[in-house]
């Protein structure tokens, strides 16, 4: 749609994936989310924007965190579920895109199918965000990158390890890793590794991203051991999936392989006794709820960085 003085519009700054975002933007939002906290308190940057978020599968965090921070910035959100929409009938997320454009400032999406994303972004003339995919799940990587830093300094140089199934969040962990500078070790089931295309992309950034089946030797020396679900959205249960990932549980003996300072993260919600044990979860070296927490302000730096919108008077 042309704009009143007829220029077409600026291209939406959609936040889809870490690997698409420069070092400079991703910097830009967690400095962002870093001041909104400790700011501490209410700021109208984003006075009378809506948010339309769209869950076809399920969120606690998500759903609240972003719904939070648009609020507490001035905006307000309108969640949408499938089932009580026109998506539930067919309506194409192309169409969808379209008619949301014009009533809302901004959208997010949680969807299993990556590629339902991707379209809504091309189809929407306002900033579309990843919500979470099967494939990736970017909000939850700022989040983690934030807590990081915000109790060890710089994440540039440390070493983080995976272990379990190599899903949306490792993919998003090998994102990261090609754009901050941290080595990063997966430790996964042959079966179940991260996709290849990620990968490649990584290597072909000069990261330092390595693969083990081997979950001791991952955790190595680390600063940081991540675990999630053995089973995503989307994936099927089986008893085999979980024989292949019980190996990777996250237990006081491979959180003593890496270092006495290491941190341990999950981006919930967990399967106590599955991927990760109580005695971690609960443990001294846990920071699951610092990591819950920034949820809320790392989703503020995105909806700033998205809108240009952070109020220093200048395009982020
Ligand atoms: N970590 C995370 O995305 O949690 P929800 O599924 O509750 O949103
Ligand atoms: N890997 C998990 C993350 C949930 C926040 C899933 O996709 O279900």
């Amino acid at each position: 749609m042309p704009s009143p003085q007829g220029r077409p519009p600026a291209e939406p700054r959609h936040f889809l994936d870490i690997n698409e975002i420069d070092t400079a933007g991703l910097r830009r939002i967690l400095a962002l989310a870093v001041a909104e906290k400790a700011r501490g308190q209410r700021r109208p940057l984003l006075a009378g924007k809506t948010l339309a978020m769209i869950f076809e599968i399920p969120s606690t965090r998500t759903r609240v965190s972003f719904e939070v921070a648009i609020t507490q910035l001035g905006g307000h959100a309108v969640i949408l579920d499938t089932a009580g929409s026109q998506l539930s009938r067919g309506e194409t997320v192309a169409d969808t895109a379209r008619t949301l454009s014009r009533y809302v400032d901004i959208i997010m999406l949680r969807t299993v199918d990556h590629a339902r994303t991707c379209e809504m972004a091309e189809y929407a003339s306002v900033p579309v965000i990843n919500g979470l995919s099967h494939q990736s799940h970017p909000c939850q990587l700022m989040a983690d990158l934030m807590t990081f830093e915000e109790a060890r300094g710089p994440i540039a140089g440390k070493v983080v390890t995976w272990t379990g199934d190599g899903n949306n969040m490792a993919n998003s962990w090998i994102h990261a890793a090609g754009r901050l500078g941290f080595s990063l070790r997966i430790a996964c089931p042959p079966e179940l590794p991260p996709r290849a295309e990620d990968l490649q992309w990584a290597a072909d950034q000069g990261a330092d991203v390595s693969v083990t089946s081997d979950p001791r030797q991952a955790a190595a020396g680390a600063d940081l051991i991540a675990a999630d679900t053995w089973v995503s959205m989307g994936d099927d249960q089986s008893e085999h999936r979980h024989n292949l990932l019980a190996p990777y549980r996250v237990d006081r003996h491979l959180m003593a392989c890496a270092k006495s300072t290491a941190l341990f993260m999950h981006c919930l919600p967990a399967h106590r006794g599955e991927e990760v044990t109580s005695e971690v979860m609960d443990g001294p070296q846990s920071v699951v709820w610092e990591e819950a927490e920034n949820r809320l302000h790392a989703q503020k730096g995105i909806l700033l960085w998205c809108l240009a919108a952070d109020g220093d008077g200048h395009d982020p």
